[in-house]
């Protein structure tokens, strides 16, 4: 059986790719995606998640969420993403609607449907998921297990200690790191390695479908951008994050108490994970230190390039 998946992202570059590779993974059945403010304004997140999914073929509800963190304004990630979060890439306007509830209702309608077998995975700010929670309290037994892109235990890409989904709405990641759902937090000390470079791109570039000639322009940007920035490669924060639904062996880490810091010019954002087990307090995390790189290049690949 697939495993049933509702995906909250904040569409952008690595979160599109996350979304083109989920969607032609076999073990998994992506029912519904929501979209949240963060790398662009909500507006963008919406349109080109709906624009990518209908473009690649699917009729996959895209439904819409907040605009604003919990409590703070939203800082973007413009200067990562672009002006609209795709780059550079032009995708088909769609003409399909978004669905007619909002996310965090058609997120609680799917965890009644899946009947306690629902994987839920945020690689976006966590607002929706901390306002689902505080709506619905009832849904998070329904929640078989939630998975997060987010955080680091040690450094960030927003501040020294802090990263970006996390630094852009704390409150919303420290309600839901105290939620009591069983969650994977998949943090930059793995996804920094999850890296597709340039040799795997020019293979791709030789595979003449839709959605491949799509990966390839996307990875291109980041490739190009990152450059700039000093960073090899293109980073696959989400892609990481969603492939190790499927593959969790992907991941290499243990479980940790995690908790989030909301105050502090460098440190509000910042995921404290008791490594040490110094708290005395239980895990409530597992908690990523690592990744097989092969391995998720190899999976990425197989994605991008068979057809359904
Ligand atoms: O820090 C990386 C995360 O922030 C990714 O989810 C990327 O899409 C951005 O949202
Ligand atoms: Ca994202």
């Amino acid at each position: 059986m697939r495993i049933p998946v509702v995906l909250d992202c904040d569409t952008g570059t690595d979160d599109a790719l996350a979304i083109l590779t989920g969607l032609a993974c076999s073990d998994m059945e992506i029912r519904a995606i929501t979209t949240v403010a963060g790398n662009v304004e909500l507006k963008y997140t919406s349109v080109n998640t709906l624009n990518l999914v209908d473009h690649l073929g699917y009729d996959v509800p895209v439904a819409v969420g907040k605009s604003e963190p919990l409590i703070r304004p939203l800082h973007t990630a413009k200067e990562v993403h672009g002006e609209n979060g795709m780059g550079d890439v032009v995708l088909p306007i769609s003409n399909r609607a978004f669905d007619s509830e909002s996310a965090i209702d058609v997120i609680y309608r799917e965890a009644k449907k899946a009947e306690g077998d629902l994987h839920l995975v945020a690689v976006g700010p966590l607002t929706n998921i901390a306002h689902l929670f505080m709506t619905y309290p009832d849904v998070k037994p329904l929640i078989k297990h939630l998975t997060i892109m987010g955080g680091a235990i040690d450094g960030g890409n927003m501040t020294p200690s802090t990263e970006f989904n996390i630094h852009v709405d704390p409150e919303a990641a420290k309600l839901v790191s105290e939620s009591g759902v069983p969650q994977t937090w998949v943090t930059l000390d793995a996804t920094l390695s999850a890296t597709i470079e340039d040799t795997m791109i020019d293979e791709l570039r030789t595979i003449d479908t839709k959605k491949a000639k799509l990966a390839v322009e996307i990875l291109d940007y980041m490739v190009t951008r990152n450059r700039r920035f000093g960073i090899e490669g293109a980073v696959m924060h989400d892609g990481l994050a969603l492939a190790s639904v499927a593959v969790p062996s992907l991941l290499k880490g243990d479980d940790f108490y995690l908790t989030v810091e909301t105050k502090g010019e460098f440190t509000s954002g910042k995921t404290v994970v008791d490594v040490a087990r110094v708290t005395g307090k239980p895990n409530n995390a597992f908690v990523t230190t690592g990744m097989d790189v092969e391995k998720f290049r190899a999976w990425m690949k197989e994605m991008i390039v068979n057809e359904a």
